[in-house]
């Protein structure tokens, strides 16, 4: 058996989660032990959960990309490591075999040291949906810097924002990017945001679209001109840099409930063991199976199940440049056939959308290869969970509801597909090793099934969030200081009979917008930059298909009119701040906010105004001016 630590059946599964739970570290070092170290660990975990310190495998030196590219070598080397599917399907597709992946990797690591890059070095990544972006990443985890992808759909304001907060020296990016019928020009989003940094010292341009670039010479540099001057041989023969299991693998940059989005921080020798261990579990994983996770590599899901996951497993993982619907809503379901596709994962809204379309998109498509479904990024309604399973799964495929987060690292509450069961909305149950309980109020473990609590987690797992970059006190805050000793998922959820978990949903101010996770100070933020706004307030709404959508009570200056093109100045600003992913649903123009005496904005007033709720508002005699209430009542926007 390819696996020894894949578990087979139910009963095996609540053997080995019992296990897990009372004997962690023996455990852990089973697993870790099938991987390829330089050196082996002094001790397995040290958590300090009150001060968020985790520590695993704490001693040990390794690479992860020999685990995920070199070790492949003697048995995969002709095997597929990545397929990749272009945006426009008249283009050819490109196959990457384990050989071909190493030797680019290498390739591209010796690149960035000519440029400079040094180990530890912060290195910012901003490209589309091509398999250099991960090589890019491979190639700085090979050397020791530490990554920070930006997705795609960023705005230059946002690049800034992280560059700095990384304090990073180099870029690398594309000249353009295709997504459905547009064209995207990547580098002169980058040539915006360079505008306002002096910190970059080398840009690295992948040629992509060809499209006309400004390259600033002695700073920018293209890709392939910089890779030719690279001596093959040599750079083969380069070993790859010795790290310490604890040594920063990667930032990832993700919303919270304050303004500023936060740098997750995930190191390399418990990320390495837990993405490889949960894929091989919750996907069931089999030696030669095509993996199609639809994600982008700009967020935790793409870093985790298209590139290290899968790679350190030996699987073949297929990224696809494009969109869902181009050129028609039938492409997921091309590619699956085109690809032989065994394993899909894909998002709820996804899914959400697709179902618009009816099943004419389906005809002429076999979709036999598919085994296993996977779901993830926000809760699934019961009717696109059926109609994954009966329209693409044929009902022949389980699914898997996989909850997590950008913080965890990996998939930590989920069924494993075909050996646990599963059960529609339900994430079902913890993974080996993680503890995961439901808190009340009082920060109680709640055992009634049915009681809804908060999400939390009792113990450390090896791809535990180890800091916010460059503010740990930051970390500690936001997720163990709530209920001490426990890590704070910020989600809320309750059991079944069966301890099932269902995920109802973020309970802090983040938002779910198509899967992506959006703050609302964030979007409040970018509205009151308009001169003519004096504050506003976010919250959600539910949306059909995007899940959660956008509803802004604005408050404008006195004297301003003309509402319609504010509207439409205030989406330029969340386009021009956030990025196309933070467009407001609904703007309402209001007098004033409902606020406590104390000046705090009621939210909660104003989601069940905005949810037209307003039976359910409560008691509102507390407010500063309970007739703002009335009014915004009034003008709700339908
Ligand atoms: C938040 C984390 C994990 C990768 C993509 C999102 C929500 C995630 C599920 C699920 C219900 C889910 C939670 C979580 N979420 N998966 N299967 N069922 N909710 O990562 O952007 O860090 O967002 O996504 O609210 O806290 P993220």
């Amino acid at each position: 058996m390819a696996f020894p630590y894949q578990i087979q059946s139910y009963d095996q599964y609540k053997q080995v989660y019992r296990d897990s739970i009372v004997n962690p570290d023996v455990f852990w070092a089973e697993i870790a032990a099938h991987f390829q170290w330089h050196q082996k660990w002094d001790s397995v975990s040290q958590a300090d959960m009150d001060n968020a310190e985790s520590k695993w495998f704490s001693g040990a030196r390794l690479n992860i990309t020999e685990n995920c590219l070199d070790r492949h070598l003697t048995d995969k080397a002709n095997q597929p490591a990545i397929l990749w599917e272009p945006n426009n399907p008249n283009e050819n597709s490109r196959r990457l075999t384990y050989a071909d992946l190493h030797r680019e990797v290498c390739l591209a690591a010796r690149m960035l040291k000519n440029l400079g890059v040094q180990r530890g070095d912060r290195v910012c990544i901003y490209m589309g949906m091509v398999p250099e972006l991960a090589v890019a990443m491979l190639a700085c985890a090979r050397i020791g810097a530490i990554h920070s992808v930006i997705f795609g759909g960023f705005s230059a304001q946002s690049i800034v924002d992280r560059v700095l907060d990384a304090k990073a020296a180099y870029l690398i990016t594309c000249d353009g990017a295709y997504r459905g019928a547009k064209e995207i020009g990547l580098k002169s989003i980058i040539d915006e945001a360079l505008d306002q940094l002096d910190c970059i010292q080398a840009v690295v341009v992948y040629k992509r679209t060809l499209c006309q670039v400004e390259m600033k010479s002695g700073r920018d540099y293209f890709w392939q001109d910089e890779i030719s001057k690279v001596d093959p041989k040599a750079a083969l023969e380069e070993s790859a840099e010795s790290m310490d299991a604890e040594d920063p693998l990667f930032i990832l940059y993700t919303s919270g409930s304050t303004g500023k989005p936060k740098g997750v921080v995930h190191s390399s020798a418990g990320y390495m063991v837990y993405t490889t261990y949960s894929f091989i579990n919750v996907f069931q994983y089999k030696p030669g199976q095509i993996h199609f996770c639809t994600a982008d590599i700009g967020w935790i899901t793409g870093h985790s199940y298209i590139v290290y996951g899968p790679l350190c497993a030996g699987a073949t993982t297929l990224m696809f440049e494009g969109i869902p619907t181009w050129p028609d809503a039938g492409r997921f379901w091309e590619i699956a056939d085109k690809h032989k596709v065994n394993i899909l994962y894909t998002a709820p809204t996804a899914i959400r959308s697709l179902m618009t379309f009816g099943i004419e998109p389906l005809q002429g498509k076999s979709l036999k290869s598919l085994q296993v479904l996977g779901t993830v990024g926000e809760p699934i309604n019961e009717e696109a969970w059926e109609w994954y399973y009966e329209h693409i799964g044929k009902k022949n495929c389980p699914i898997v509801d996989t909850w997590w987060q950008t913080e965890t690292g990996g998939i930590i509450i989920s069924n494993l597909a075909g050996v646990t069961p599963h059960v529609p909305s339900y994430a079902t149950l913890p993974l080996p090793g993680i503890h995961a309980v439901l808190l009340n109020e009082k920060g109680e473990e709640i055992t009634e099934a049915h009681e809804n609590g908060y999400l939390c987690i009792k113990n450390s797992w090896p791809s535990i969030i180890r800091t916010t970059y460059g503010n740990h006190e930051r970390c500690r805050q936001t997720y163990f200081d709530q209920y001490k000793g426990y890590y704070f998922t910020g989600d809320g959820a309750f059991k079944n009979e069966e301890g099932f978990f269902r995920i109802s949903g973020r309970i802090d101010d983040v938002l779910k917008i198509s899967g992506h996770r959006i703050g609302t100070a964030e979007v409040e933020n970018a509205i009151n930059q308009h001169p003519a706004i004096v504050e506003s307030a976010v919250v959600g709404i539910p949306h059909p298909i995007k899940g959660q959508g956008i509803y802004a009570f604005v408050v404008h200056e006195p004297d301003f009119s003309g509402s319609t093109i504010l509207q439409d100045e205030i989406n330029a600003l969340l386009n021009e701040q956030i990025g196309p992913i933070a467009k407001a649903d609904k703007i309402q123009l209001v007098a004033g906010l409902p606020k406590t005496r104390s000046g705090k904005i009621m939210r909660r007033i104003l989601r069940k105004i905005a949810e037209g709720e307003i039976e359910q508002l409560g008691d509102t005699t507390t407010l500063l001016d309970p007739l703002v209430v009335e009014q915004i009542i009034q003008g709700r926007v339908h």
